[in-house]
C-alpha cells in the first residue's frame, strides 16, 4: 500500500483523464501534494486554482527531473498522450509523445528511486485478429492503429522495467471514456462525448461511426476510481505488469442515441463514418476484465442510463 507521504506528479493534467484524476488525487492526498504537469494547455480553473501547476514536456528528462526534485515527487501518473484519431493523422508525433514520455518517466523513476508509476494503456492494443467478444487479458496484440502500436510497445516497456529494475509500474487498458467536463478531442471513442455534448447544446449531431458500432465504454468517474484502486492495491496483488483489461459498459452508437432521446426527444443524429470507423471496427466489442476484479476488486458503478441521465440533467459527467 502506498504511504500517505506520497507527492504526486500527473503529466497531461489538463487532459480528459487528468482533469478529473488530479481533482480526486488532491482530495485524497491534499492539494499541495498533487502537481498538475501540463505541456502547453492551461488546466481548468478547478485544477489551476487548487494546487501546484508546472509546465513541462514529459519527453524531456531534465524538465521532469527538475519538477521531481523541486517537490520531492514519489509517484508519477503519466497521462501525456496523443489519442487514436490524431495519432493516425500524425504517427510520428504519437510515437514521440506516447513512447518518448513513457521511457523518460520510467528512466526518471528508476534513477530517482520513485515509488510508483502509472501509465495508461487502451483497448486499442487489440486488433482484428483478437477475439472481439469478451476479449481475454492475454491474447493476440496486433493493433491496426498507430496509437495501438504505441500502447502495445509501452505495455511491454512497463513490464520490462518492472522485471529488470523492480519498478512498481501499473497500468490499465482503458475502454472509451465518457465525460463532458473536459473534452480534448482526437480520440475514436469521442463520438460518444460529442453526441452527448450536442444533445446538451440542443444541436443535431453527425456521428463519425455507423450506428451499429459497439465498443467497451466507461464513465470517467469509474475510470478515475479504477486508476486510484489499482495504484492503492498492495503490490502483492498486482499480477499483471503490462496492463490490466478494464471494462464496465458496451453499447452501440444507436443505443446511446436512443438513451439520449429519452431525455431529449427531438435530438437528431445522423451517421457519416470517416477513417475512425476502421479503428473502431478493429477494437473489441466487450472485454474480460476478471483479473482486475480478482486482483484488486474492480467493480464499476455507473450504468448507461445513469451516465446519460446525469450528464443530460446536470450538464456534467456523473
Ligand atoms: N479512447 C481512446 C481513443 O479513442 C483510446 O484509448 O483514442
Amino acid at each position: 500500500m502506498p504511504s500517505d507521504h506520497q507527492v504526486i506528479l500527473v503529466t497531461g493534467a489538463a487532459g480528459q483523464i487528468g482533469t478529473d484524476l488530479v481533482a480526486s488525487l488532491r482530495t485524497i492526498h491534499g492539494n499541495d501534494r498533487v502537481i498538475a504537469g501540463c505541456r502547453k494547455t492551461q488546466p481548468d480553473a478547478s485544477i489551476a486554482e487548487t494546487g501546484p501547476v508546472e509546465y513541462l514536456d514529459a519527453i524531456k528528462r531534465d524538465q521532469v527531473e527538475a519538477v521531481v526534485a523541486k517537490y520531492g515527487v514519489t509517484t508519477i501518473y503519466n497521462l501525456a498522450s496523443i489519442l487514436s484519431g490524431e495519432a493516425e493523422q500524425n504517427p510520428d508525433l504519437a510515437w514521440k509523445i506516447n513512447l518518448g514520455s513513457h521511457k523518460t518517466i520510467l528512466d526518471v523513476a528508476v534513477a530517482g528511486k520513485l515509488s510508483q508509476v502509472f501509465w495508461p494503456s487502451s483497448i486499442a492494443v487489440f486488433g482484428g485478429n483478437t477475439p472481439q467478444d469478451n476479449t481475454p487479458q492475454r491474447t493476440i496484440l496486433e493493433p491496426e492503429s498507430m496509437y495501438g502500436v504505441t500502447k502495445v510497445a509501452g505495455e511491454n516497456l512497463s513490464h520490462y522495467y518492472f522485471d529488470k529494475f523492480n519498478l512498481d509500474v501499473r497500468s490499465l487498458r482503458y475502454p472509451g471514456l465518457i465525460t463532458v467536463k473536459k473534452f480534448s478531442g482526437g480520440g475514436t471513442s469521442d463520438y460518444t462525448v460529442e453526441m452527448l455534448l450536442s444533445a446538451l447544446a440542443g444541436k443535431p449531431y453527425k456521428c463519425f461511426v455507423r450506428p451499429d458500432t459497439v465498443m467497451p465504454l466507461m464513465a470517467m468517474e469509474d475510470a478515475v476510481d479504477a486508476t486510484i484502486a489499482v495504484m492503492q492495491a498492495p503490490a502483492a496483488r498486482i499480477s499483471i505488469r503490462t496492463s490490466y483489461n478494464l471494462a464496465a459498459l458496451s453499447f452501440t452508437a444507436a443505443a446511446l442515441e436512443a438513451e439520449i432521446k429519452k431525455h431529449v426527444p427531438d435530438f437528431s443524429c445522423t451517421y457519416e463514418p470517416d477513417f475512425r470507423q476502421t479503428i473502431a471496427d478493429s477494437w473489441p466489442n466487450s472485454i474480460d476484465d476478471s483479473a482486475a476484479r480478482e486482483d484488486w476488486n474492480w467493480r464499476e458503478r455507473i450504468s448507461l442510463d445513469r451516465l446519460v441521465a446525469d450528464i443530460l440533467q446536470t450538464g456534467r459527467a456523473p
